[in-house]
């Protein structure tokens, strides 16, 4: 019987190690950073050993570690020397930093839709929106799958754009034997608790080949000051901010990233191993890794299908809350990610912004510009079918192994095929409460 209707989980408490996976090296680092951050100075040591590292990791000559993923971002779009009234192409299914680090440079973002096979910006898509105002692309590596960035250069290149890559769910994948944080122009990485590298609180990374967009992203990192090497002179330059990050967390990520390559072989190895285990399934559809990039599986993205399931007289939204209450009651850790695109959030309908309108009343920005969410039926369709494993609640790191995805897979042949009739009762009771 289904666990949702009283029936005895497939899983129980502890069969999934949460994510991250924290060793004695990792304590031990954050002890010795701890040690070290006395008398306090900008930047210690286990800021600087981080930097190196995702230097090296990424062969990206300038990097800045930074507090969070967000402020990475907003350097890297201030990096790109976009100003008020510019406009830079985000994708319309991502998080909303991706978009708001836009706005917080006073400028404007446009949407552009989904790619249904990869879920990340579509480049043949891109063009129709470029207008003379556009300065960037911002391309993320959605779920842990890198975008397609030799067709967003071609673009980028074609319309004079700085590509920018927002990578911060997919730390260790590649994309033609090239490392994720080294596929555009900037880059900007997440480690948040929940990343696949992670910092366990926040912080982030930026990155770049270009030694002035480093400085200017430094100025945005620190108060708008010019940091020679030779001491401070508390003389802003530009509006910046306090975007360093905590020594302890920097020391904390330093230790994970030594372990990166060998986490991110048990990620592929999982993501990869679920995917066998699932694509028989009806009425689930598994994420696609094109051959030529690797996936680390931040999440696990499932796409609910009741058509295929044998259901298609019933709402999308009723098969997959049916599929969501039922496998979330078999004790797997899944969830709906954004439940619409970006641009379909109230600050893009409202465009109050910084209030009054800012930034797109400023008389910098073109006027006219509106956000329908109508626009990116595939960003729609993904967000409504959409289901996610993973993060840190399922993870696919290490320690957890294939006999975890193996449980993983339980589940959903049992929800899904097993007591087929019974998850039919509840997508039916779904439905019915949907009206
Ligand atoms: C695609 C994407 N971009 C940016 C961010 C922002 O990172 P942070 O939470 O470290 O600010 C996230 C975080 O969840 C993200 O998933």
């Amino acid at each position: 019987m289904l666990a949702a209707l009283g029936g005895k989980p497939v899983m129980t408490e502890g069969d999934v190690a949460p994510w991250p996976h924290i060793v004695d090296e990792d304590r031990r680092a954050v002890l010795r950073a701890m040690d070290d951050a006395t008398p306090w100075h900008w930047p210690m040591d286990s800021v600087l050993e981080l930097e190196s590292a995702w230097s090296e990791t990424t062969g990206m000559p300038h990097v800045l570690a930074a507090n969070s993923g967000t402020a990475a971002l907003h350097m890297a779009v201030a990096a790109a020397g976009v100003e008020p009234g510019d406009e830079v192409i985000v994708p319309a299914d991502t998080f909303l930093a991706t978009a708001s680090c836009v706005l917080q440079a006073n400028a404007v973002p446009v949407f552009v839709d989904t790619d249904p096979v990869t879920m990340n910006i579509d480049p043949d898509k891109i063009s129709e929106r470029v207008t003379d105002r556009t300065r960037a692309i911002i391309a993320v590596d959605l779920n842990g799958l890198p975008a397609d960035y030799d067709r967003l250069r071609e673009v980028a290149d074609r319309h004079g754009l700085t590509l920018i890559e927002d990578a911060a769910q997919a730390h260790g994948a590649t994309y033609r034997g090239r490392p994720v944080g080294s596929l555009a122009d900037l880059s900007a990485a997440s480690l948040n608790g929940s990343k696949t590298l992670s910092a366990l609180g926040e912080g982030g990374l930026f990155a770049t080949r270009d030694a002035e967009a480093h400085r200017l992203a430094r100025r945005v990192l620190m108060f708008g000051e010019e940091l020679t090497g030779q001491g401070r002179d508390y003389n802003a330059r530009i509006m910046g901010w306090n975007y360093r990050i905590d020594v302890l967390a920097a020391a904390f990520a330093r230790s994970q990233l030594s372990r990166l390559p060998a986490m991110t072989a048990v990620r592929e190895a999982n993501g990869a191993a679920l995917t066998d285990a699932l694509r028989d399934i009806p009425g689930l559809r598994p994420p696609v890794v094109p051959r030529d990039r690797t996936h680390v599986y931040f999440f696990y993205p499932l796409l609910v299908d009741p058509e295929e399931y044998g259901l298609a007289d019933v709402p999308v939204a009723a098969f997959r809350d049916a599929v969501l209450k039922a496998v979330g009651a078999e004790g797997l850790g899944i969830m709906r990610w954004q439940h619409q695109p970006v641009p379909a959030q109230t600050l893009f309908q409202e465009r109050r912004g910084y209030g009054k309108g800012c930034p797109w009343t400023c008389g910098h920005a073109r006027p006219g510009c509106e956000y329908r969410a109508q626009e990116y039926p595939v960003a729609l369709d993904v967000c409504e079918r959409r289901l996610v494993l993973g993060q840190s609640f399922s993870s696919l790191g290490p320690p957890n192994g294939v006999d975890t995805m193996a449980r993983f897979a339980d589940v959903f042949t049992k929800v899904m095929i097993d007591e087929r009739d019974a998850l039919i009762g509840l997508v039916r009771d779904e439905a019915v409460r949907a009206g």
